[in-house]
């Protein structure tokens, strides 16, 4: 069993009050990024949905005061169970196991001076999670969907994961083919019993809405891939009436064409004001079902996840395609919902994305992972 926990202060130093969404898209990066490495050993993967954050920061020994002084709170975000998902561990006995154990180290300080973000504590408070009886747990996923289809490069597993880098720029020209675009679209799909979707078999909640710039055979313009199409009428009368909702590329694939525009002006704006939204292949943003969140609080966090795992997947997958991405979690919200004809609360958007050529830095210096091991 793998344990994640966040220290807010590690992205608060930096971002302020959205530190705590930043840690929150982290750890949905950590769950894919693990069950993309157990599944390249054959096992599966699955999160413990039903535990509370006490028995995780139980398990991990966070709630141990003395161990942390003076240091940084580390809270508590998900265990994730990595080997036979049919049968789970069973935390009541894991958690005696570990009060009765003895603990070694303590927590370290990382600054000696802090800015306090009550807005980050309010969050975190609101959004605790208790116990959750197994039964009201999300029904698991029963998708039927054929194998994706294989990546434009043949490159290991390992080789992708190791040379994953974040683009820090893009070059405005480079084009993907569209069976390359859907390829990608395709992994983002929901199968139970693939990487990264095997860690959160339940009902899908995030759905990418997409401003394709240079995707070749392929409109620019505004797309939806609607990762579970029984929310189509849900979505659509969510959205702004005009959208042609045609749909596109192969029949399983849940894509539809809702507009044709140049979209480079307002992706660069919506990525407050990054290059990096325009001169891509194409940006998008992560429509969230809110209500969710709003029936049960501790679900916001659940929303982020998902919206972390799907971009760890296009991590992957542009590197697989000989392109590269970058998480884009500075953004302005209203600015996507407005595009999108969005005026309620039922689908907000919590994440962005972008992939193109990238072009490389030459001040930053990239050494091999593990070089280290002899
Ligand atoms: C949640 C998240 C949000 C990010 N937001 C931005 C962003 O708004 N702009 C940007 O240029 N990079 C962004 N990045 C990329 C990070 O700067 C990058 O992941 C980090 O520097 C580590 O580099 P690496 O991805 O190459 O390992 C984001 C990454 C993550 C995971």
């Amino acid at each position: 069993m793998i344990g994640i926990s966040s220290i807010y202060w590690r992205e608060a130093w930096k971002y302020g009050m959205r530190a705590w969404r930043y840690c929150q898209h982290d750890c949905g990066h950590a769950i894919a990024a693990v069950s993309y490495a157990a599944a390249a050993l054959g096992w599966q993967s699955r999160l413990v949905l039903w535990a509370a954050d006490d028995v995780v920061a139980g398990l991990l020994g966070l709630d141990r005061d003395a161990d942390f002084a003076s240091a940084e709170a580390e809270a508590p975000d998900v265990l994730l169970w990595v080997g036979n998902p049919d049968s789970p561990p069973e935390l009541a006995r894991l958690l005696d196991a570990s009060r009765a154990a003895s603990w070694h180290g303590r927590a370290n300080a990382l600054s000696r001076e802090h800015v306090r973000w009550p807005d980050i504590d309010s969050i975190h408070h609101a959004t605790c999670k208790t116990d959750t009886p197994e039964q009201l747990l999300p029904e698991p996923l029963s998708s039927q969907l054929p194998a994706a289809a294989d990546p434009a490069l043949d490159l290991s597993f390992a080789q992708i994961a190791r040379q994953r880098r974040s683009a820090v720029d893009f070059d405005g020209v480079t084009h993907i083919s569209a069976a390359a675009f859907f390829a990608m679209l395709e992994c983002l799909l929901p199968r139970s019993h693939a990487p990264p979707w095997n860690a959160l078999p339940t009902t899908v909640r995030v759905h990418p809405a997409l401003m394709v710039h240079r995707v070749d055979d392929l409109d620019a313009g505004l797309y939806i891939l609607l990762r579970d199409p029984v929310q189509l009428a849900d979505i659509r009368q969510s959205m702004r009436s005009e959208w042609l909702w045609q749909k596109v590329g192969p029949a399983h694939l849940p894509l539809y064409f809702l507009l044709p525009y140049d979209l480079r002006d307002a992706a660069k704006l919506i990525c407050c004001h990054q290059a990096i939204g325009a001169d891509s292949c194409f940006a998008l943003g992560m429509l969230a079902d809110f209500d969710a969140a709003l029936n049960e609080p501790w679900c916001y966090r659940r929303l982020f996840w998902e919206c972390g795992m799907l971009g760890h997947a296009l991590y992957l997958e542009a590197e697989a395609a000989g392109v590269r991405a970058t998480g884009i979690g500075c953004y302005f919200d209203d600015e996507m919902h407005g595009l999108l004809g969005i005026d309620g609360h039922a689908w907000q958007s919590l994440y962005h994305f972008t992939m193109g050529g990238a072009v490389d830095d030459a001040r930053l210096s990239t050494l091999p992972p593990y070089a280290f091991q002899p």
